[in-house]
């Protein structure tokens, strides 16, 4: 059966990466997280306690980084330099700083450049903020998910409570607006909508529900 690039876009906690593996799962493909890659290189700035405004620095540290997304059994690993840092890069530390990393344009070029490596495999579902509009533009579904902020806080709020994480939901839905606004208003490819997307308001919506949705869209394009 003839394998598609499915490419999953939209706002922190609208529900991506959830119903990206899903729908990886029952098409039997690949499930690229994009956003993992930017908060490794975070965290590894961070920990290295480079400067987030400098550009070059950042750039360069990224030459000397290695990313592997690796499917475990139990679901996909981050590595950054051969190390496991699955859980560190969900800190709150990284969320918060994650989007002064990723607005920097030459940070954007590699990652781009790496994650169009990683979907040169066919039968990939990817998610991130510009996978419709820079990474896969050619992708043959583009998907844009979105929900209202009070309900993506909401959602952030009952996974750090299932987590045993500290949850505040007004300040969830603080950091949530903040890192939107960034990741919408920088320059170098900002959030947004590609043209050919088609936008699916998950706000009153299952996983599940979001997942067929989308699954029957692959449906109809495979078989075309
Ligand atoms: O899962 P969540 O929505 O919290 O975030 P993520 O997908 O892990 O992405 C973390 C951050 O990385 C985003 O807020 C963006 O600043 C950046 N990012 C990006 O700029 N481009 C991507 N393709 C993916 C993530
Ligand atoms: O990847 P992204 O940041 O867009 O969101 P996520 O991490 O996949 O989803 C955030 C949370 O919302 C997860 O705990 C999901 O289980 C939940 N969720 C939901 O309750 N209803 C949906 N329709 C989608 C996600």
């Amino acid at each position: 059966m003839e394998e598609i690039s499915i490419a999953i876009d939209g706002p922190a906690a609208a529900g991506k990466s959830t119903v990206a593996k899903i729908v990886a799962k029952r098409l039997t493909y690949v499930y690229i997280d994009t956003g993992a890659m930017y908060r490794g290189l975070t965290l590894k700035a961070l920990n290295k306690q480079i400067s987030l405004e400098d550009e070059q620095q950042l750039a360069a540290l990224l030459t000397d980084t290695d990313i592997e997304l690796v499917q475990g059994e139990n679901g996909q690993h981050v590595m950054i330099d051969k190390e496991d840092v699955t859980r560190s890069i969900r800190s709150d530390e990284v969320t918060n700083n994650v989007s002064f990393v990723a607005k920097h344009p030459s940070i954007r070029k590699e990652m781009v450049k790496r994650q169009q490596i990683l979907a040169e495999q066919s039968g990939v579902v990817m998610d991130g903020r510009d996978i419709g509009t820079h990474v896969l533009p050619e992708a043959e579904i583009k998907i844009f998910l979105i929900a209202t902020v009070e309900e993506r806080a909401k959602r952030r709020y009952e996974e750090n409570i299932q987590k045993g994480f500290p949850a505040d939901l007004e300040k969830l839905k603080e950091e949530i607006e903040q890192r939107d606004l960034i990741d919408s208003k920088r320059e170098a490819a900002p959030l947004t909508k590609a043209n050919d997307a088609i936008e699916i308001d998950t706000t009153a919506l299952t996983i599940d529900e979001v997942a067929e949705l989308i699954l029957n869209e692959a449906a109809r394009v495979i078989t075309k």
